[in-house]
């Protein structure tokens, strides 16, 4: 990894098929803008065409059938083989297998999967006659979350196709399957990489500020911050991108003092850092731009801090509502 270059996330890509979804991921991975990388590609289906081709460039393969088993059986060796290769994000291209829910909760937030239509319309199975028969002007695709409910979970991103007045549903199939490949490594790219995107960490970090009680944001200096308690209010949080020279995207909170922060550091030196000039005054820097944040956590973090500066007539409101 060049230095200074962030972590490549790690992803397993699950098919049943042909993998031509699998292939546009794995030949955008060698992009040097990637922010993935390709640790398995697995199947239920030992004699999938994307395993042959998945080998071929170099690529980990696993399969294993699922005939005659339990869902939640298959699952596990399949979600096994994903964590063996070390995977943290599992990509559901072409995937026909409904997975159990145990499974899909595990892994929820990490669990992508496209689709080919323009959901919410046409979950399931037979999506292009179906877009043909309602008289469509278009059809698509769409990547999403994979939630328990089939075909329904957030969704990241869609891609229109114009139908045609001859199409079929082949020649339907053929064209969405071109807006696939675009789609599914530019959205793919996106997700994995945004846990390093600082836009992306202060719009979290800011929804969280925002919901404690009296909370605003000002900015302090040059980077956004929050404080409570009206006008002479104090600051609970600042977000610091980068700052003087640091590599950390960070949360700064309060904390009780240097010995907590000393004790937080030598704890989780990975989480924890002493920011400059900051830190003299008891603020800690929790480090954002990381694969893993722990973003219940830094709910915590705000929250303590939101309690150590305002006002007793907040605290008490806080208090009350948290008894409940
Ligand atoms: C793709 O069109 C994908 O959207 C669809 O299977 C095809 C797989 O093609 N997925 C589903 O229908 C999931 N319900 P590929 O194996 O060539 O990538």
């Amino acid at each position: 990894m060049p230095e200074g270059a962030n972590p490549k996330a790690k992803i397993a890509v699950f098919i049943s098929g042909t993998g031509t979804n699998m292939a546009a991921l794995l030949y955008a991975s060698r992009l040097p803008t990637a922010n993935y990388e390709i640790v398995l590609v697995a199947s239920n289906a030992p004699d999938a065409a994307g395993l042959t081709l998945a080998a071929e460039e170099g690529v980990a393969v696993f399969a294993h059938a699922h005939r005659g088993m339990e869902r939640s059986d298959h699952d596990s060796i399949m979600e096994q083989a994903a964590k063996d290769a070390g995977a943290e994000y599992i990509v559901l291209a072409g995937y026909m297998r409904i997975l159990s829910d145990s499974f899909v909760e595990r892994w929820a937030g990490r669990m992508l999967n496209i689709h080919p239509s323009l959901l919410p319309k046409y979950r399931g199975l037979d999506t292009h006659q179906r877009a043909l028969d309602a008289g469509d002007a278009s059809a698509g695709a769409t990547v999403h979350l994979v939630s328990s409910e089939l075909d329904a979970g957030e969704i990241l991103g869609q891609s229109d196709v114009a139908i045609m007045p001859d199409d079929t549903a082949e020649t339907l199939a053929e064209r969405v399957r071109i807006a696939e490949h675009q789609l599914y490594p530019h959205i793919v790219n996106d997700y994995t990489g945004r846990c390093f995107d600082a836009a992306w960490l202060l719009g979290r970090v800011r929804a969280l500020a925002l919901q404690l009680p009296e909370a605003e944001e000002r900015e302090s200096h040059g980077s956004p911050g929050w404080r409570t308690g009206g006008k002479t209010g104090k600051f609970f949080a600042h977000f610091n991108d980068q700052h003087h020279g640091e590599r950390h995207i960070a949360l700064l909170a309060k904390t009780s003092g240097q010995d907590e922060m000393t004790a937080l550091i030598e704890r989780d030196p990975d989480v924890f850092y002493r920011p400059k000039y900051y830190g003299a005054s008891g603020w800690i820097g929790l480090i954002l731009n990381r694969p893993d944040t722990d973003w219940t956590q830094v709910e915590h973090w705000l929250e303590r801090s939101w309690q150590s500066v305002a006002p007793k007539r907040l605290t008490k409101l806080l208090d009350i509502a948290n008894e409940f």
